[in-house]
Protein backbone atom coordinates (compact mmCIF):
# COMPACT_ATOMS: atom_id res chain seq x y z
CA UNK A 1 0.00 0.00 0.00
CA UNK A 2 0.69 3.23 -0.96
CA UNK A 3 0.84 5.62 2.26
CA UNK A 4 0.21 9.56 1.75
CA UNK A 5 2.70 10.41 4.30
CA UNK A 6 5.34 7.74 6.64
CA UNK A 7 5.92 9.10 10.00
CA UNK A 8 8.14 7.70 12.81
CA UNK A 9 7.30 7.77 16.49
CA UNK A 10 10.32 7.49 18.90
CA UNK A 11 9.19 6.71 22.54
CA UNK A 12 5.82 5.22 20.98
CA UNK A 13 5.70 2.55 23.61
CA UNK A 14 5.96 4.65 26.59
CA UNK A 15 3.05 6.75 28.32
CA UNK A 16 2.47 9.86 26.18
CA UNK A 17 3.94 8.23 22.85
CA UNK A 18 1.72 5.29 22.98
CA UNK A 19 -1.20 8.00 23.25
CA UNK A 20 0.16 9.49 20.30
CA UNK A 21 0.83 6.37 18.20
CA UNK A 22 -3.11 5.44 18.97
CA UNK A 23 -4.20 8.16 18.08
CA UNK A 24 -2.62 8.93 14.83
CA UNK A 25 -2.98 5.24 13.73
CA UNK A 26 -6.97 5.93 14.17
CA UNK A 27 -7.10 9.14 12.95
CA UNK A 28 -4.85 8.65 10.14
CA UNK A 29 -5.40 5.33 8.07
CA UNK A 30 -3.59 7.00 5.06
CA UNK A 31 -0.40 7.37 7.02
CA UNK A 32 2.00 4.78 8.25
CA UNK A 33 3.09 5.54 11.47
CA UNK A 34 6.19 3.18 12.05
CA UNK A 35 7.23 3.48 16.08
CA UNK A 36 10.53 3.73 17.41
CA UNK A 37 11.18 2.53 21.00
CA UNK A 38 14.37 0.58 22.81
CA UNK A 39 11.91 -0.62 25.20
CA UNK A 40 13.40 0.47 28.21
CA UNK A 41 11.63 -0.23 31.58
CA UNK A 42 9.27 2.62 31.02
CA UNK A 43 8.20 1.11 27.31
CA UNK A 44 5.97 -1.52 27.12
CA UNK A 45 4.26 -2.64 23.91
CA UNK A 46 1.28 -3.47 26.05
CA UNK A 47 0.56 0.49 26.18
CA UNK A 48 -0.41 0.16 22.07
CA UNK A 49 -2.11 -4.07 22.16
CA UNK A 50 -5.12 -2.09 20.34
CA UNK A 51 -2.84 -1.23 17.71
CA UNK A 52 -0.67 -3.76 17.18
CA UNK A 53 -2.22 -5.51 13.99
CA UNK A 54 -3.47 -2.01 11.94
CA UNK A 55 -2.60 -2.50 8.62
CA UNK A 56 -0.91 1.27 9.06
CA UNK A 57 1.24 0.67 12.00
CA UNK A 58 4.51 -0.80 12.42
CA UNK A 59 6.87 -1.58 15.52
CA UNK A 60 10.70 -1.65 15.43
CA UNK A 61 12.81 -2.17 18.44
CA UNK A 62 15.54 0.35 18.17
CA UNK A 63 17.60 2.59 20.26
CA UNK A 64 17.50 6.70 18.75
CA UNK A 65 21.39 6.58 19.84
CA UNK A 66 22.30 4.02 17.38
CA UNK A 67 22.86 6.28 13.85
CA UNK A 68 23.63 4.05 11.63
CA UNK A 69 20.13 2.06 12.66
CA UNK A 70 18.34 5.41 12.91
CA UNK A 71 19.42 6.00 9.51
CA UNK A 72 18.39 2.79 7.98
CA UNK A 73 14.88 3.22 9.73
CA UNK A 74 14.58 6.38 8.04
CA UNK A 75 15.11 5.14 4.44
CA UNK A 76 13.25 1.99 4.62
CA UNK A 77 10.13 3.31 5.47
CA UNK A 78 10.75 6.41 3.65
CA UNK A 79 10.25 8.33 6.70
CA UNK A 80 9.01 12.53 5.86
CA UNK A 81 7.77 12.83 9.73
CA UNK A 82 9.34 12.54 12.91
CA UNK A 83 7.77 13.27 16.25
CA UNK A 84 10.62 12.50 18.95
CA UNK A 85 9.11 11.19 22.16
CA UNK A 86 11.85 8.91 23.08
CA UNK A 87 13.67 10.15 26.78
CA UNK A 88 14.56 9.18 30.41
CA UNK A 89 11.66 10.85 32.00
CA UNK A 90 12.08 10.95 35.60
CA UNK A 91 13.48 13.38 37.65
CA UNK A 92 14.87 11.36 40.37
CA UNK A 93 16.08 8.65 38.03
CA UNK A 94 18.34 11.56 36.55
CA UNK A 95 19.37 12.87 40.44
CA UNK A 96 20.97 9.04 40.23
CA UNK A 97 22.10 8.42 37.29
CA UNK A 98 22.67 11.98 34.74
CA UNK A 99 25.09 9.79 32.23
CA UNK A 100 22.15 7.66 31.35
CA UNK A 101 20.01 11.25 30.54
CA UNK A 102 22.52 12.63 28.88
CA UNK A 103 23.00 9.79 26.39
CA UNK A 104 19.22 9.19 25.36
CA UNK A 105 18.21 12.81 25.93
CA UNK A 106 21.31 14.58 24.41
CA UNK A 107 22.85 11.97 22.31
CA UNK A 108 20.37 10.39 20.85
CA UNK A 109 18.54 13.53 20.05
CA UNK A 110 21.55 14.49 17.97
CA UNK A 111 21.83 11.32 16.06
CA UNK A 112 17.58 11.77 15.04
CA UNK A 113 18.67 14.99 14.24
CA UNK A 114 21.98 14.28 12.32
CA UNK A 115 20.35 11.15 10.23
CA UNK A 116 17.23 13.14 9.44
CA UNK A 117 19.38 15.71 8.43
CA UNK A 118 21.35 13.20 5.71
CA UNK A 119 18.15 11.16 4.84
CA UNK A 120 16.40 14.38 3.61
CA UNK A 121 19.00 15.92 2.14
CA UNK A 122 20.03 13.04 0.03
CA UNK A 123 16.01 13.28 -1.42
CA UNK A 124 15.71 15.17 -4.56
CA UNK A 125 12.96 16.98 -3.20
CA UNK A 126 15.39 17.89 0.14
CA UNK A 127 13.35 19.41 3.12
CA UNK A 128 10.18 20.06 1.37
CA UNK A 129 7.08 18.75 2.60
CA UNK A 130 9.13 17.14 6.04
CA UNK A 131 9.22 17.72 9.42
CA UNK A 132 11.06 17.07 12.72
CA UNK A 133 9.12 17.50 15.67
CA UNK A 134 10.73 17.37 19.27
CA UNK A 135 8.76 16.89 22.23
CA UNK A 136 9.88 18.82 25.62
CA UNK A 137 8.73 19.92 28.87
CA UNK A 138 8.32 23.40 30.84
CA UNK A 139 10.83 21.84 33.37
CA UNK A 140 13.57 23.36 30.55
CA UNK A 141 12.10 26.76 31.94
CA UNK A 142 13.29 26.51 35.60
CA UNK A 143 11.11 27.23 38.76
CA UNK A 144 8.27 29.83 39.34
CA UNK A 145 7.88 31.62 43.13
CA UNK A 146 4.05 31.08 44.41
CA UNK A 147 3.13 34.25 42.43
CA UNK A 148 5.54 34.55 39.70
CA UNK A 149 3.30 34.67 36.76
CA UNK A 150 4.01 31.72 33.92
CA UNK A 151 6.18 29.92 31.77
CA UNK A 152 6.22 31.45 28.42
CA UNK A 153 7.93 30.75 24.84
CA UNK A 154 10.16 33.40 25.71
CA UNK A 155 10.85 32.39 29.46
CA UNK A 156 14.83 32.12 29.06
CA UNK A 157 15.56 28.30 29.91
CA UNK A 158 17.19 27.78 33.88
CA UNK A 159 17.12 23.78 34.03
CA UNK A 160 17.74 22.62 37.53
CA UNK A 161 17.47 19.00 37.50
CA UNK A 162 20.03 16.90 35.24
CA UNK A 163 16.38 15.66 33.59
CA UNK A 164 15.66 19.16 32.51
CA UNK A 165 19.36 20.22 31.72
CA UNK A 166 19.19 16.99 29.53
CA UNK A 167 16.27 17.95 27.85
CA UNK A 168 17.07 21.81 27.45
CA UNK A 169 20.29 20.98 25.67
CA UNK A 170 18.21 18.65 22.82
CA UNK A 171 16.21 21.70 22.86
CA UNK A 172 19.30 23.35 22.02
CA UNK A 173 20.53 20.93 19.32
CA UNK A 174 17.27 20.88 17.47
CA UNK A 175 17.04 24.74 17.02
CA UNK A 176 20.71 24.92 15.80
CA UNK A 177 19.76 21.88 13.30
CA UNK A 178 17.23 24.57 12.10
CA UNK A 179 19.22 27.76 12.21
CA UNK A 180 22.48 26.06 10.52
CA UNK A 181 21.10 23.66 8.19
CA UNK A 182 17.44 24.45 7.96
CA UNK A 183 16.07 21.12 9.10
CA UNK A 184 12.34 22.06 8.89
CA UNK A 185 11.83 22.02 13.01
CA UNK A 186 9.09 22.50 15.84
CA UNK A 187 9.44 22.14 19.15
CA UNK A 188 6.57 22.04 21.99
CA UNK A 189 7.15 22.13 26.06
CA UNK A 190 4.45 20.65 28.32
CA UNK A 191 3.41 21.18 31.91
CA UNK A 192 2.66 17.04 33.31
CA UNK A 193 0.99 14.79 31.82
CA UNK A 194 -1.27 12.15 33.83
CA UNK A 195 -3.34 9.57 32.42
CA UNK A 196 -3.45 6.10 31.51
CA UNK A 197 -0.66 4.00 31.16
CA UNK A 198 1.99 6.00 33.00
CA UNK A 199 4.79 4.02 34.54
CA UNK A 200 4.10 4.02 38.37
CA UNK A 201 7.20 5.67 39.22
CA UNK A 202 5.33 9.23 38.65
CA UNK A 203 3.21 10.54 41.46
CA UNK A 204 -0.26 10.00 40.47
CA UNK A 205 -0.15 6.28 39.25
CA UNK A 206 2.38 5.47 41.75
CA UNK A 207 0.04 6.77 44.82
CA UNK A 208 -2.72 5.36 43.20
CA UNK A 209 -1.09 1.54 43.28
CA UNK A 210 -0.51 2.18 46.56
CA UNK A 211 -3.67 3.48 48.00
CA UNK A 212 -5.34 0.65 46.48
CA UNK A 213 -2.03 -1.73 48.14
CA UNK A 214 -2.35 0.01 51.33
CA UNK A 215 1.31 1.45 51.40
CA UNK A 216 2.30 4.58 52.18
CA UNK A 217 2.26 7.57 49.84
CA UNK A 218 6.15 9.37 50.11
CA UNK A 219 5.63 12.97 50.11
CA UNK A 220 8.44 15.38 49.27
CA UNK A 221 9.35 18.10 51.87
CA UNK A 222 5.84 19.42 53.05
CA UNK A 223 3.88 18.73 49.63
CA UNK A 224 3.95 22.40 49.00
CA UNK A 225 5.39 22.28 45.02
CA UNK A 226 3.20 22.85 42.49
CA UNK A 227 2.38 21.35 39.17
CA UNK A 228 0.48 22.26 36.32
CA UNK A 229 -1.63 18.98 35.32
CA UNK A 230 -2.68 17.99 31.64
CA UNK A 231 -5.12 15.69 30.65
CA UNK A 232 -2.13 12.66 28.57
CA UNK A 233 -5.16 13.17 25.41
CA UNK A 234 -5.18 16.61 25.40
CA UNK A 235 -1.21 16.73 25.08
CA UNK A 236 -1.38 14.14 22.36
CA UNK A 237 -4.41 16.09 20.21
CA UNK A 238 -2.53 19.06 21.24
CA UNK A 239 0.68 17.06 19.16
CA UNK A 240 -1.96 16.17 16.34
CA UNK A 241 -2.15 19.98 15.79
CA UNK A 242 1.45 21.51 16.28
CA UNK A 243 2.52 18.55 13.64
CA UNK A 244 0.20 19.22 10.98
CA UNK A 245 -0.34 23.07 11.23
CA UNK A 246 2.27 24.39 13.66
CA UNK A 247 4.97 27.48 11.86
CA UNK A 248 8.50 25.61 11.50
CA UNK A 249 10.89 26.72 13.81
CA UNK A 250 8.68 28.23 16.24
CA UNK A 251 8.11 26.80 20.01
CA UNK A 252 4.75 26.02 21.41
CA UNK A 253 3.76 25.92 25.14
CA UNK A 254 1.22 23.32 26.00
CA UNK A 255 -0.59 23.33 29.33
CA UNK A 256 -3.54 22.45 31.36
CA UNK A 257 -4.08 25.66 33.53
CA UNK A 258 -4.11 23.13 36.22
CA UNK A 259 -2.04 23.93 39.22
CA UNK A 260 -2.20 21.56 41.83
CA UNK A 261 -0.33 21.35 45.19
CA UNK A 262 1.22 18.11 45.81
CA UNK A 263 -0.18 17.84 49.02
CA UNK A 264 -4.05 19.11 47.74
CA UNK A 265 -3.85 16.71 44.61
CA UNK A 266 -2.68 13.59 46.67
CA UNK A 267 -5.78 14.39 48.68
CA UNK A 268 -8.33 14.48 45.83
CA UNK A 269 -6.22 11.12 44.84
CA UNK A 270 -7.40 9.51 47.86
CA UNK A 271 -10.71 10.64 48.08
CA UNK A 272 -11.41 9.21 44.35
CA UNK A 273 -9.24 6.18 45.03
CA UNK A 274 -11.27 5.73 48.27
CA UNK A 275 -15.09 6.30 46.80
CA UNK A 276 -14.18 3.83 44.11
CA UNK A 277 -12.80 1.11 46.22
CA UNK A 278 -15.78 1.34 48.51
CA UNK A 279 -13.54 2.33 51.35
CA UNK A 280 -15.03 5.26 54.03
CA UNK A 281 -14.04 8.79 53.64
CA UNK A 282 -10.59 9.55 54.95
CA UNK A 283 -9.55 5.89 54.82
CA UNK A 284 -6.52 6.26 52.84
CA UNK A 285 -5.32 9.41 54.38
CA UNK A 286 -2.87 7.92 57.46
CA UNK A 287 -0.93 6.71 54.13
CA UNK A 288 0.25 10.26 53.28
CA UNK A 289 4.09 10.42 54.60
CA UNK A 290 6.32 13.04 54.45
CA UNK A 291 9.71 11.83 53.39
CA UNK A 292 13.04 14.00 52.77
CA UNK A 293 12.56 16.26 50.06
CA UNK A 294 14.16 15.86 46.12
CA UNK A 295 17.08 17.80 46.00
CA UNK A 296 16.84 20.51 43.97
CA UNK A 297 12.93 20.33 44.08
CA UNK A 298 11.38 23.02 41.23
CA UNK A 299 8.96 24.85 43.43
CA UNK A 300 6.39 25.49 41.08
CA UNK A 301 5.51 25.15 36.98
CA UNK A 302 3.06 26.56 35.49
CA UNK A 303 2.02 27.34 31.60
CA UNK A 304 0.96 30.09 29.60
CA UNK A 305 -0.06 28.20 26.33
CA UNK A 306 -1.94 31.29 25.11
CA UNK A 307 -0.25 31.26 21.81
CA UNK A 308 -1.13 27.64 20.78
CA UNK A 309 -4.73 28.70 21.91
CA UNK A 310 -5.05 32.05 19.93
CA UNK A 311 -2.17 30.61 16.37
CA UNK A 312 -3.78 26.95 16.83
CA UNK A 313 -7.15 27.40 17.96
CA UNK A 314 -6.41 23.97 20.69
CA UNK A 315 -8.05 24.25 24.52
CA UNK A 316 -7.92 20.97 27.59
CA UNK A 317 -10.93 19.36 26.41
CA UNK A 318 -11.13 17.98 30.23
CA UNK A 319 -12.17 19.03 33.49
CA UNK A 320 -9.40 18.11 35.79
CA UNK A 321 -12.26 16.31 38.20
CA UNK A 322 -13.17 14.49 34.82
CA UNK A 323 -9.81 13.66 34.43
CA UNK A 324 -8.98 12.18 37.73
CA UNK A 325 -11.87 10.10 38.08
CA UNK A 326 -11.08 8.30 34.49
CA UNK A 327 -7.62 7.95 35.45
CA UNK A 328 -8.25 6.27 38.87
CA UNK A 329 -10.99 4.30 37.22
CA UNK A 330 -8.18 2.83 34.48
CA UNK A 331 -5.67 2.02 36.88
CA UNK A 332 -7.71 0.31 39.18
CA UNK A 333 -9.76 -1.77 36.17
CA UNK A 334 -6.20 -2.42 34.75
CA UNK A 335 -4.71 -4.00 37.69
CA UNK A 336 -3.16 -6.78 35.47
CA UNK A 337 -1.16 -3.69 33.50
CA UNK A 338 0.05 -2.14 36.84
CA UNK A 339 1.20 -5.24 38.48
CA UNK A 340 2.85 -6.33 34.84
CA UNK A 341 4.76 -3.14 35.25
CA UNK A 342 5.50 -2.87 38.98
CA UNK A 343 7.17 -6.60 38.83
CA UNK A 344 8.84 -6.21 35.47
CA UNK A 345 7.40 -9.38 33.96
CA UNK A 346 7.03 -7.46 30.62
CA UNK A 347 10.91 -6.61 30.70
CA UNK A 348 11.67 -10.19 30.62
CA UNK A 349 9.14 -11.17 27.94
CA UNK A 350 11.05 -9.02 25.71
CA UNK A 351 14.43 -9.83 26.60
CA UNK A 352 13.20 -13.54 25.32
CA UNK A 353 11.88 -12.36 22.26
CA UNK A 354 14.25 -10.13 21.10
CA UNK A 355 17.26 -12.16 22.25
CA UNK A 356 20.19 -12.19 19.66
CA UNK A 357 18.46 -8.90 17.64
P1 LIG B 1 8.20 7.53 29.27
O1 LIG B 1 9.38 7.40 30.15
O2 LIG B 1 6.88 6.98 29.71
O3 LIG B 1 8.50 6.88 27.84
C1 LIG B 1 9.72 7.06 27.18
C2 LIG B 1 9.78 6.04 26.05
O4 LIG B 1 11.03 6.22 25.36
C3 LIG B 1 9.77 4.58 26.53
O5 LIG B 1 8.89 3.82 25.73
C4 LIG B 1 11.21 4.12 26.35
O6 LIG B 1 11.33 2.73 26.08
C5 LIG B 1 11.64 4.96 25.15
N1 LIG B 1 13.10 5.15 25.11
C6 LIG B 1 13.92 5.54 26.12
N2 LIG B 1 15.19 5.59 25.69
C7 LIG B 1 15.16 5.26 24.38
C8 LIG B 1 16.19 5.14 23.39
N3 LIG B 1 17.47 5.38 23.68
N4 LIG B 1 15.83 4.78 22.13
C9 LIG B 1 14.51 4.52 21.83
N5 LIG B 1 13.52 4.60 22.75
C10 LIG B 1 13.85 4.96 24.00
O7 LIG B 1 8.08 9.09 28.97
P2 LIG B 1 6.81 10.02 28.76
O8 LIG B 1 6.36 10.50 30.07
O9 LIG B 1 5.85 9.36 27.85
O10 LIG B 1 7.49 11.25 28.00
C11 LIG B 1 7.63 11.25 26.60
C12 LIG B 1 8.30 12.54 26.17
O11 LIG B 1 7.51 13.65 26.58
C13 LIG B 1 9.68 12.74 26.77
O12 LIG B 1 10.51 13.31 25.79
C14 LIG B 1 9.43 13.71 27.92
O13 LIG B 1 10.57 14.49 28.16
C15 LIG B 1 8.30 14.54 27.37
N6 LIG B 1 7.40 15.14 28.37
C16 LIG B 1 6.84 14.35 29.35
C17 LIG B 1 5.95 14.93 30.26
C18 LIG B 1 5.26 14.11 31.33
O14 LIG B 1 4.57 14.66 32.18
N7 LIG B 1 5.39 12.79 31.33
C19 LIG B 1 5.65 16.29 30.18
C20 LIG B 1 6.25 17.06 29.17
C21 LIG B 1 7.10 16.47 28.26
P1 LIG C 1 6.69 13.56 39.14
O1 LIG C 1 5.43 12.80 38.82
O2 LIG C 1 7.95 12.79 39.36
O3 LIG C 1 6.87 14.65 37.99
P2 LIG C 1 7.93 15.92 37.90
O4 LIG C 1 8.99 15.73 38.90
O5 LIG C 1 8.44 15.79 36.51
O6 LIG C 1 7.09 17.13 38.13
O7 LIG C 1 6.42 14.41 40.43
C1 LIG C 1 5.35 15.34 40.52
C2 LIG C 1 5.49 16.08 41.84
O8 LIG C 1 5.26 15.14 42.91
C3 LIG C 1 6.88 16.64 42.07
O9 LIG C 1 6.76 17.89 42.75
C4 LIG C 1 7.55 15.62 42.97
C5 LIG C 1 6.40 15.06 43.78
N1 LIG C 1 6.52 13.65 44.19
C6 LIG C 1 6.33 13.29 45.53
O10 LIG C 1 6.07 14.13 46.39
N2 LIG C 1 6.47 11.98 45.86
C7 LIG C 1 6.76 11.00 44.96
O11 LIG C 1 6.88 9.82 45.34
C8 LIG C 1 6.91 11.40 43.58
C9 LIG C 1 7.24 10.37 42.53
C10 LIG C 1 6.78 12.73 43.24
Amino acid sequence: MNFKRNILITGGAGFIGSHVVRLFVNKYPDYRIVCLDKLTYAGNLANLRDVETAPNYDFVRGDICDYEGVLKILGDYHIDGIIHLAAESHVDRSIKDPFAFAKTNVMGTLSLLQAAKLYWESLPEGYEGKRFYHISTDEVYGALEPNGGLFTEQTPYAPHSPYSASKASSDHFVRAYHDTYGLPTIISNCSNNYGPYQFPEKLIPLFINNIRQHKPLPVYGKGENVRDWLYVEDHARAIDLIFHEGKVAETYNIGGNNEWRNIDLVRVLIATTDRLLGNPEGHSLDLITYVTDRAGHDLRYAIDSTKLQQELGWSPSLQFEEGIEKTVRWYLTNQEWLDGVTSGDYQRYYEEMYKGR
